[in-house]
């Protein structure tokens, strides 16, 4: 199909929510994507973070198609070899404290269902969140989000949420009484425009949720899996060495096959019992085949070292451009800020140039959420092009 026919049908045929790039990928290798016109584009946002293993890795397109042929799907009433394999692999990836897996289908799901166990586990039913926070477009986790306008267009909201400042602890301590049930953070904030706190601030929200009885929650939806270069921020050095109570995933969990989960630690898991939680799909076998393939295909490849190795170059390459003010994040987890609101006039010159950008809320910050397997040559294509960009 042309693209104009692929175009036209679909906003003929399908709700107009997004605005979209101009363009119809049709297939994918690695770092790159092909359009329906036969052009190809380096993907440096790789589909909202979620194609962390690159576009078809092989690994995780053969074990989906071994799994859709010996069985595609049966529910959590039955055990399920692949979904043992998926649940034990996850949890050894995750820091000790952490003890099991409950698999769902999306973001918001997995922040949904955490909240619901803190309310379970505390008995108390208030959740603390931060302004700049964005967890899902579900009731409960629109609900949660302070981020511009989607408290608005999730109306009514779920009674009990308060919103504390990023980075200020004394803020959350003026909330945290005695009804608070959780308190739940992306550890940094994307959407936002890449926000991160002080590791001294997880390590007093640890302290705080401790002292007072509520459940830390780390939304790791996009920082989770690799991203960042540690498997999960949760435990890192730029945590402060802090485990939450429950940390959320989903995303890049499965390469593009849709997938959610939460890692709960030992005095979570203890308190949920038969049905309190549940799904239809999650933890179906197709999605535990594309778990399982995501964190091998990681860990064999070497993804999180190479994460870490692209950051090193951007940082050194992009300091001293002009008109570039720093760059924020961690891993494949990056904005660049410029000096001026200039974000989403660069995303659209970098497209022209065959570069896939993502913006952010913050009209300075260009975010890049590419492959974890991005090349070297590849990271040096994108430099040069925003260097030629930021001399015009
Ligand atoms: C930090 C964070 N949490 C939750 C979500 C919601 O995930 P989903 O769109 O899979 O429901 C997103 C989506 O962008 C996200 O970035």
């Amino acid at each position: 199909m042309a693209f104009e026919e692929i175009a036209a049908r679909e906003e003929q045929f399908q709700l107009a929510t997004y605005k979209k790039f101009p363009f119809a990928p049709v297939r994918g290798l690695g770092s790159w994507v092909e359009t329906s016109e036969g052009v190809r584009y380096l993907d440096l946002y790789g589909g909202h973070a979620v194609c962390a293993t690159g576009h078809c890795h092989p690994r995780v397109v053969e074990s989906l198609k071994a799994q859709a042929e010996r069985l595609l799907f049966y529910s959590n009433v039955v055990y399920s070899d692949v979904r043992a394999v998926a649940a034990e692999k996850l949890v050894a990836c995750a820091p000790d404290e952490i003890t099991k897996a409950f698999f769902c289908n999306s973001g918001t799901e997995a922040n949904e269902n955490a909240m619901r166990m803190a309310r379970m586990k505390t008995g108390r039913e208030s959740v603390i969140t931060f302004t700049g926070s964005f967890h899902g477009r579900t009731a409960d986790a629109i609900s949660a989000t302070f981020l511009g306008k989607y408290r608005e267009i999730g109306r009514p909201n779920v009674p009990g949420h308060v919103c504390a400042e990023f980075g200020d602890i004394a803020s959350v301590a003026a909330l945290a009484d005695e009804t608070v049930a959780a308190v739940m953070l992306e550890p940094i904030q994307s959407m936002a425009g890449v926000r991160e706190a002080a590791p001294e601030f997880y390590r007093e929200l640890r302290r705080l949720c401790d002292e007072r009885g509520m459940l830390l929650i780390f939304d790791e939806v996009q920082t989770g899996v690799g991203r960042t270069g540690e498997w999960f921020f949760a435990g890192s050095d730029a945590a402060g060495g802090v485990v939450p109570d429950v940390i959320t995933l989903a995303k890049a969990l499965g390469s593009g096959v849709p997938v959610g989960a939460c890692l709960t630690a030992e005095g979570v898991a203890s308190a949920i019992k038969e049905n309190d939680l549940g799904t239809t799909f999650g933890g179906g076998m197709l999605a535990m085949a594309a778990v399982v393939a995501t964190l091998e295909a990681i860990e064999e490849d070497g993804m999180i070292a190479n994460a870490r190795a692209v950051e090193g170059y951007l940082r050194e390459n992009l300091a001293g451009v002009p008109g570039i003010a720093g760059l924020r994040g961690r891993g494949l987890l990056l904005g660049v800020e410029f000096e001026e609101p200039i974000a989403a006039k660069v995303q659209k010159a970098l497209l022209e140039r065959g570069i896939i950008t993502g913006t952010s809320s913050d009209a300075r910050v260009l975010r890049l959420l590419p492959p974890l397997c991005l090349t070297r040559e590849e990271t040096a294509s994108f430099v040069e092009a925003l260097q030629a960009l930021m001399e015009l």
